[in-house]
């Protein structure tokens, strides 16, 4: 489900009023381009600066991904912008991040952003899984796997983005993280596997060459192969039921990649066994 995204001016006064108790007047704001949850999101310039605000109605069905952010921001400063204020009032939720500049990262097969985000992965995969609620990998995947049971082999104590879509990954002379509603705890490898699938879908990288990608990241090399290969099924298996019978051309790359990956993995296993 995507949300309609709307002006920050067209907020209730009241809620503008609790803006601006905490900048100080509202000069100008731009909207984000990219993001489909957020009923708001935009850069709100004041006279005491520049900040990112995004915002859902507090009777949203994911008006708990905001609690979420909040809550996990003061443990993953060392990867994301710091959350300034949020404010729940007349029917919103607000949250107030430190405004980053720099642009999306760029994902394709020769991009100089690649080892800046291979460095973010590396970051976040030092920080300890704090003492929040989250979700677990293991449950949100359980539907999506061949074999019962195959879920468990996703389950762990680490930190986890899983959203990693390069328009969540801001660069500017380093990489940040931003949108942490689907924070989740699970095993550490996570994140480098569903970054496999965000660089197929960028186009330029094989499955072979994502992968050399995520070998970047310490906790890739841990992860056994029958794991990774049955995580590449499950978003195979998910992807296709988000895209449906007509996917957008967003959704349909998304489909396309982890299909691919997911054949490239199972192909690679069967050769394993001719070899043996
Ligand atoms: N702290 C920030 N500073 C500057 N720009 C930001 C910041 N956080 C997010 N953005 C921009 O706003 C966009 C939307 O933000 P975000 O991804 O957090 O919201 P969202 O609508 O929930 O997105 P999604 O649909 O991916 O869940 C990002 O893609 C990014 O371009
Ligand atoms: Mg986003």
């Amino acid at each position: 489900m995507s949300t309609t995204r709307m002006a920050f001016e067209q907020l209730p006064s009241v809620v503008i009023s609790a803006v601006e108790e905490r900048t100080g007047p509202v000069l100008k704001t731009e909207s984000a381009t990219e993001g489909r949850n957020s009923q708001v999101g935009a850069r709100v310039h004041s006279e005491s600066g520049v900040c990112f605000i995004k915002g859902l109605r507090s009777d949203h069905t994911w008006a708990w991904t905001q609690r979420r952010e909040a809550d996990v921001n003061p443990h993953i400063r060392k990867v994301a912008p710091a959350l300034l204020w949020e404010v729940e009032t007349d029917g919103w939720h607000l949250l107030s991040f430190e405004a980053l500049e720099g642009h999306h990262a760029d994902y394709s097969a020769d991009s100089p952003d690649l080892p800046l985000v291979a460095d973010a992965l590396c970051r976040l995969g030092r920080i300890p899984c704090p003492d929040v609620e989250l979700r677990r990998a293991e449950q949100r995947l359980a539907k999506y796997v061949n074999n019962t049971g195959d879920a468990e082999q996703f389950a762990g104590n680490s930190l986890l983005h899983t959203d990693m879509n390069n328009a969540n990954v801001l660069i500017d002379g380093r990489a940040s993280l931003v949108d942490w509603a689907w924070a989740t705890r699970g095993a550490p490898w996570l994140d480098a596997a569903y970054w496999v699938i965000w660089l197929m879908a960028a186009g330029g990288h094989t499955a072979a060459s994502a992968e050399h990608w995520a070998r970047r990241i310490p906790a890739w090399h841990a992860a056994p192969g029958v794991a990774v290969n049955a995580f590449a099924q499950a978003h195979a298996n998910l992807w296709e039921e988000i895209g449906g019978d007509e996917p957008d051309p967003w959704t349909a790359r998304m489909v396309r990649a982890s299909r691919e990956w997911a054949r490239h993995r199972s192909t690679a296993r069967a050769m394993a066994r001719q070899v043996r």
